[in-house]
């Protein structure tokens, strides 16, 4: 059938590396700490001036060059980030320009850790509709600039980066037949605005603000919100857990990923991990992860891979792709 085909995939992290003995320098933890809670070795922090259009803009690069599209092929992009290079435009228009594109749409997704699947989910719906043929669904971030540095409750647990892929109209190739987005689902609930928000914003303090988090309340939410966005994907497509050959979740702590992969029977050789070395970044974490599992081949052709998230709102959601 026709659907929405992934037909490519590529991410950027910014060069500087930040690991858990350079914070335990100028904050009071230590690599023991952030290891044993979290799984997280080191992140990567944007240079100055490095902003999340121009690591958008190097991740768009290299989807495409994944897909063998130019610019010119997509007709729309979406953006999930909730590190906007401005209040407006939408960073999505200065990734647009600077890939040379002067058609079709662009702008940005505001879903906190849940963007990259939002982000499938709008893309999936406006291909599916007819109204775009072929998009960039981009998941990139700067936390590294929203973070209070003095708090070591938050500062360790983020990093920067961007992933993104490319979706185009059309039959899939290959010896399984039924490829494409299978399904998206997605969720909100603004009751839990204060587990995890920043303190800022052009509406309200007319400054930027940065990240508040209560850890505990998170975490306590974040299995069962996702198991609940898997259970609908695998209802909506009538697959059995068994059927999954790869999970690619949101990185935002192992113990949070073990817990997914242990409700769905999973190895955990079949759930693709970078939260040790990337931390969590937010909406690029699911886009960088697919890459690495792409592009070292463990993640192929025909495979069938489920990706599910969490972020501030609360939102959650969970995408089935067959590659
Ligand atoms: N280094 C050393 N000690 C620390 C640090 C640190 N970086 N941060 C907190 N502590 C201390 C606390 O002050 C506390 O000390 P106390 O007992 O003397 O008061 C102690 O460690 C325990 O703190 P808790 O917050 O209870 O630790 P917890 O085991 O809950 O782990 C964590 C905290 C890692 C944040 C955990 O709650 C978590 O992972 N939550 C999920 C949050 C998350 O992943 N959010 C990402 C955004 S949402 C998403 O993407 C899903």
């Amino acid at each position: 059938p026709i659907r929405t085909q992934l037909t490519g995939c590529g991410a950027y992290l910014p060069e500087r590396i930040v690991t858990n003995a350079d914070l335990a320098h100028v904050i009071d933890t230590s690599d023991d700490w952030i290891r044993q809670r979290t799984g997280i070795c080191e992140r990567r922090v944007a240079a100055e001036g490095e902003m999340t259009s121009d690591i958008a803009l190097h991740a768009a690069q290299a989807a495409l060059e994944n897909a063998g599209r130019q610019a010119t092929d997509i007709d729309l992009i979406v953006l999930a980030t909730s590190t906007p290079d401005e209040t407006f435009p939408a960073t999505a228009t200065r990734v647009q320009h600077a890939l040379g594109i002067t058609r079709g749409a662009a702008f940005d997704v505001q879903a906190v850790c849940s963007g990259f699947v939002y982000g499938l989910a709008v893309a999936d719906n406006f291909i599916r509709c007819g109204q775009a043929n072929r998009a960039l669904v981009i998941g990139a971030e700067t936390y590294s600039r929203i973070l209070d540095w003095q708090d070591r409750t938050t500062c360790v647990l983020f990093g920067d980066g961007g992933g993104a892929v490319v979706l185009e109209r059309g039959e899939g190739e290959g010896d399984k037949a039924d490829t494409g987005i299978l399904s998206t689902h997605i969720y909100s609930d603004g009751r839990h605005h204060d587990a995890l928000y920043v303190d800022g914003g052009p509406s309200s303090t007319q400054t930027t603000g940065h990240l508040r988090m209560q850890g505990r309340e998170v975490f306590r939410h974040a299995v069962t919100n996702m198991a609940e966005a898997i259970d609908a994907a695998l209802a909506h497509n009538k697959v059995a857990e068994s059927e999954i050959d790869w999970l690619v979740p949101h990185q935002a702590n192992s113990r949070i990923i073990e817990a997914m992969a242990r409700k769905l029977s999973m190895p955990m050789e079949r759930v693709i991990m970078t939260v040790d070395r990337h931390a969590n970044t937010s909406s690029a974490s699911i886009p960088l992860a697919l890459n690495e599992g792409m592009q070292d081949g463990r993640i192929g052709k025909g495979d069938l891979v489920l990706m599910e998230a969490m972020g501030g709102g609360f939102t959650w959601g969970s995408a089935l792709v067959r590659l």
